[in-house]
Order: C-alpha cells, then structure tokens, then sequence
C-alpha cells in the first residue's frame, strides 16, 4: 500500500491525496483561491478512479472553508456524512496517568501476527464509534497509519490497556517526525467496560504516549456527535481549535453517466 501522498493540482490549486485504506482515499492540505476548489475535486476523483478507488473522504473547514466547497461536492456526488471537532493543547500542560487503574504494555513488535490481534482489539474498542465504518478494515488501518513516513511508527505507538487480566483498552499515539505535533489515532474502551470512568485514564495513557515519543503539541478530533469523547477532551482542558465537515464520495454513490 502506498503511504507517500500522492500531489494533486490543477491551475492556481494543489492538494494532497492519501491512502486511507486499500481503496479508500483522502484528500488532505487543500489550497488555493475561491473558485478553484470544484476543478481541485475533479483531478483528485480522476486520480482515485484511476486507480481503482471505491471512496474518497474530504474535510472541509466550516470557517475558513472555500465558499464553492459544498456546491461543488454536491455536483460531483458528495454526501456530507459528519462533523468533526478539533482539539490542541501543549503537552506539558496535559495530565499524567499516575494512579490509573490500567495496566498498560506495549506491542513487543510489529509483526504481522502482533498486528492482527492488535487489530481484532481496535475493532472491539472502535463498537458503536459514530466514526467507525462498516466496510473499514482495522488491520489495513492499523498497518497504514504505521507505515506512514511522516509519523512515528515503531511498537511503542499501540498499546493495550488491562484491568486485571482482561484487555480492556487500547491507545495508538503517533507523533508527526518534523512539526513534533501528536495525534491519537484511535483509542477506545471496549463496550463492557464503558461508562465507569476508565475513559479519561486511557486519554491520559495517550497523552504520556506522545510525551514518550517526543510530542510538543497535541492535536485531537473527533465527532461532534460523540458525546464521552466530547467530554473528555473538556475534562482534560483541551481547547477546541476547529471545526470540519466530512463529506464522501464512495463509487456507488457517483452519478450514472
Ligand atoms: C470515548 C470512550 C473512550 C469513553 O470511554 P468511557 O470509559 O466510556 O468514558 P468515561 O466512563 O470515562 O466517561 C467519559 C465521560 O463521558 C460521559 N459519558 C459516557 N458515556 C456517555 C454517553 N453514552 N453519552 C454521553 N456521555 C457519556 C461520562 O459521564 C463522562 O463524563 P464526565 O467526565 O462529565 O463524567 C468510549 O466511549 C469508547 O471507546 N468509544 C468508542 C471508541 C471511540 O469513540 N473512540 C474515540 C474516537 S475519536
């Protein structure tokens, strides 16, 4: 799977298109003047039909947005499917996890069989996320998001969370090699042992992972319409910085010609 961003541009516009899943593709950094955003989607959709692609994701911030954005993604098939909530804060201002009652380890490496069990948990810890697709595949997920150059990718960036013998939880943090920023990737608590606080422990676990990883600053996200991950980014003093609408263009979706 390739894990280089592929450059997308057009005159006066430019992006980057990047592999989210195999087949699965987003469109990131777009830039460029009001009116060049609908030619912009158009380069990008032919890129990811020619190679096969069956979705392309494209956030749009709700601020500063191009004012053509939404009528040039309804043109071409768009759906807007969500709403998304950014959050930064200087990681030295975040809380540690002392006297969390997990007990958290590692992955010992990434080999393919570590990957897969890592996987069938992300997928138990991602049940019932409003973000979480059906057709989404966790271990391609989680392989890609490792394999991305510009980000931290050894073993120390998964790790799993006990409450006594049982796996309870899990945390991917990676931090970006140049800007020094951290990012979640996921976390998640897996279904029956939500709702009793263990939540803002493994945020926490999350957050001494990008300290471990040399983290300045933490950038998070998540939908506007996921309320306990909402609150913990309260609990933990985490100012929203943006606001984004997440719109998909899968190919059963596009316009019959
Ligand atoms: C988000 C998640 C990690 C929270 O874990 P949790 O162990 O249930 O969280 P907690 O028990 O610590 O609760 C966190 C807060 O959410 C609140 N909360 C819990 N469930 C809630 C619900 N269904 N609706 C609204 N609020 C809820 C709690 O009351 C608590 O609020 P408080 O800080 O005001 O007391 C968990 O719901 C989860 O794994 N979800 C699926 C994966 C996911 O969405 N990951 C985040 C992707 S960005």
């Amino acid at each position: 799977m390739p894990s280089e961003p592929l450059r997308v541009s057009t005159s006066g516009a430019s992006s980057e298109l990047v592999v989210l899943q195999p087949g699965v593709f987003g469109l990131r950094a777009v830039a460029g003047p009001s009116g060049t955003f609908g030619a912009l989607l158009e380069a990008a959709l032919e890129a990811v039909r020619a190679q096969g692609g069956r979705a392309l994701h494209v956030r749009v911030d709700t601020a500063t947005g191009q004012p053509d954005a939404a009528p040039a993604l309804v043109a071409l098939g768009f759906v807007r499917v969500s709403e998304r909530a950014e959050f930064e804060a200087t990681v030295s201002d975040l809380p540690d996890d002392a006297g969390s009652p997990l007990a958290w380890e590692a992955l010992p490496d990434l080999g393919e069989h570590r990957l897969r069990e890592a996987a069938a948990l992300l997928k138990r810890a991602g049940e019932g996320d409003p973000d979480w697709q059906s057709d989404d595949d966790a271990f391609e997920l989680l392989k890609g998001y490792l394999a991305d150059p510009a980000l931290t990718g050894g073993p120390d960036c998964v790790a799993v969370g006990r409450l006594g013998e049982s796996p309870a939880a899990i945390v991917v943090a990676q931090v970006h090699r140049t800007s020094g920023v951290g990012r979640l990737t996921y976390l998640g608590v897996f279904p029956e042992f939500r709702g009793r606080g263990l939540g803002a422990w493994v945020h926490r676990h999350g957050f001494a992972m990008m300290a471990a990883q040399g983290a300045e600053r933490y950038r998070g996200g998540t939908l506007t319409n996921n309320l306990p991950m909402l609150k913990l980014f309260s609990r933990h003093s985490c100012p929203e910085s943006r606001r984004l609408e997440e719109w998909v263009w899968r190919h059963s979706d596009a316009p019959a010609t």
